[in-house]
């Protein structure tokens, strides 16, 4: 496995592989890598040639009050997972190196953003869409793979690689759980251990509507007015927004439908967790 941090060295490896006709299969990531990363390096090992994940932590879509400073980071634990998966390839660039001084050009997705997490952290899919823009064009991928829990994050993407005429097909896999349900994150970590038993409170969450769903119930306020009530039941708990949508314009709905998916976004502590599922 091939370790590099510069980026036109990886820009240079890219194109040279895609001369001799490899295909770039890539997983983009912030490291401290779980399960859900794991699957789609398996899943990219399977579709590409060449097999590229990057880490870097990106301070563009951190706010100012958010964890930038704290978040995560394992990087010998990352290469060794990355190692066992069959990464061919990974790229490790610096802040300086992706954002160098001077540095002056923003990819910015409207309408989308404007909600969900988009409300919650102003400047965040910003600084998403400009850097999986970036790691796209040094990376030459064919095809890129990202987590459904991010699920906004997933439609910001495509709509940027559609309206971009990005060359690079967007596979979105599904959320990778713990045992108990938890939806797997890398800030995870953060929960102590009597947190760590309410933030399943939010997998509960999307158990309930589902079986309010198939128990007939089609109004939408009326389930996320019992999801409110579950939620709001856990001291640590506090919703950050509790919404059903439509899957693709992420608009809220009135009435469940088959497109319907619960969005949720909950501090647990200090921490912000998300997850998500289809309703029906
Ligand atoms: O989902 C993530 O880990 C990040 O938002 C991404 C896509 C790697 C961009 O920094």
């Amino acid at each position: 496995m091939d370790i590099i941090s510069d980026t036109d060295q990886m820009q240079q490896r890219a194109l040279a592989e895609k001369r001799a006709g490899r295909s770039i299969a890539f997983v983009p990531t912030m490291g401290f890598l779980h399960d859900g990363h794991l699957s789609l390096l398996q899943e990219g090992r399977r579709r590409g040639d060449l097999l590229v994940l990057s880490i870097f932590v990106n301070p563009a879509q951190f706010g100012p009050q958010e964890d930038l400073s704290s978040y995560p980071r394992d990087m010998e634990r990352d290469l060794a997972i990355a190692r066992q998966a069959g990464v061919d390839l990974v790229w490790t660039p610096t802040p300086e190196a992706v954002y160098p001084p001077g540095y002056a050009t923003w990819v910015d997705v409207e309408g989308l953003t404007d909600t969900l997490c988009g409300a919650s952290r102003p400047g965040h899919f910003r600084g998403v869409t400009t850097v999986v823009c970036k790691l796209f064009n040094v990376v030459q991928a064919d095809v890129a793979l990202f987590g459904q829990k991010d699920f906004q994050q997933l439609a910001v993407i495509r709509r940027m690689t559609i309206d971009l005429n990005l060359p690079v097909e967007i596979v979105g896999l599904p959320i990778v759980r713990e045992a108990d349900g938890l939806a797997m994150s890398s800030r995870n970590v953060y929960l102590s251990a009597a947190q760590r038993q309410q933030a399943l409170v939010l997998s509960q969450a999307l158990a309930v509507a589902q079986l309010m769903v198939q128990n007939g119930v089609t109004s939408a306020e009326e389930i996320l007015t019992t999801l409110r009530r579950l939620i709001k039941a856990k001291p640590e708990a506090r919703i950050d927004y509790l919404q059903i949508c439509h899957q693709q314009t992420l608009q809220d709905q009135v009435a469940i439908d088959t497109d319907s998916v619960l969005l949720m976004a909950v501090f647990v502590g200090k921490t912000r967790l998300i997850d998500n599922g289809f309703l029906l």
